[in-house]
């Protein structure tokens, strides 16, 4: 017996159920052609009561780095909808003065702000080290930084010291002294800044003798058995990982900050209410589709 649209109940589930993977989205997909029918609005039994907000969500950086994070991002909340943003025009920010960077930020963030985003993910420690707090203070809808990955670093570091590789203005900032001082780190931690390795990733050259030399001679001032760590402060360099990996000890760890973001912006989603839903429909009148 065919059933008319009439016969189509709508339930709302949040979108963590599916990333917890209570239901399979898949099994239900044949139903999305019915979301823009209203002649169901009647009938439509609402699983769970919740606030949603499926506008996208921003993330940008100066370049391809701020990708590295938005995969992380994608991995933890898949039915999140985004726009990136790249500004490819100013790129390298690791060099550029703070009220550069300032202004460059607050562009991106309008522009983004036009694409009317929920929120906005600084996928650039660069730009989060000179300008989060202002921007925090301008702008009303949530915005999360990124932060070296110093912490984890130091609790895990087996009585290492502990390396840090970032840009010339996150190693020369304010912001990361006052993580270091915070964490009583001055004596574990040592910082390294490395420029061209932006210059590298945006020309696409991760793994050429070039990039090889420039690796192993800005380290060379290191005694590297030292170090259990390598902490990416700049999110152009995990995709250097492989590369690093061929010329550090093994017993050197590499982390970054890219999963901690992920993690806060899913915090901050659900603290706000913001999380984006996904709507499924089934033909049948059945109560649970946990
Ligand atoms: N990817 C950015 C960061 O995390 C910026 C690199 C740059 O543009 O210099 O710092």
């Amino acid at each position: 017996m065919s059933r008319g649209l009439g016969d189509v109940y709508k339930r709302q589930i949040i979108c963590s159920y599916i990333a917890n993977g209570y239901i399979k989205l898949s099994s239900y997909a044949p139903y999305q052609a019915c979301w823009k029918c209203d002649s169901i609005k009647n009938k439509v039994k609402w699983k769970k009561e919740t606030t949603m907000n499926n506008n996208p969500i921003g993330v940008f950086d100066s370049g391809i780095g701020g990708l590295s994070v938005l995969r992380q991002i994608i991995k933890l909340l898949p039915n999140e909808k985004y726009i990136y943003y790249a500004d490819t025009d100013n790129v390298p920010y690791g060099l550029k003065t703070k009220e550069q960077i300032l202004e460059y930020v607050e562009n991106a963030i309008d522009f983004l702000n036009s694409k009317k985003v929920k929120a906005i993910v600084v996928a650039c420690n660069t730009a989060t080290s000179v300008a989060i707090k202002d921007v925090r203070h301008d702008y009303n809808i949530p915005i999360i930084g990124i932060e070296p990955a110093i912490k984890p670093a130091i609790e895990n570091r087996k009585n290492k010291k502990v390396l840090l590789m970032a840009t010339p203005v996150t190693v020369k900032g304010e912001k990361i002294k006052d993580l270091i001082q915070k964490l009583e780190a001055n004596d574990i931690v040592e910082l390294i800044a490395m420029p061209k390795l932006v210059e590298f990733a945006e020309r696409g050259e991760f793994n050429t003798e070039r990039v090889k030399e420039y690796i192993r001679e800005s380290l060379e001032r290191f005694n590297l058995e030292e170090y259990s760590y390598l902490v990416l402060g700049c999110t152009h360099f995990p995709y250097f990982k492989t590369t690093l990996k061929e010329i550090l000890p093994d017993s050197i760890c590499i982390i970054d900050g890219s999963i901690g973001v992920a993690e806060r912006l899913k915090e901050v989603l659900e603290e706000n209410k913001i999380l984006g839903s996904c709507l499924l429909y089934t033909s049948d009148a059945a109560d649970d589709m946990q």
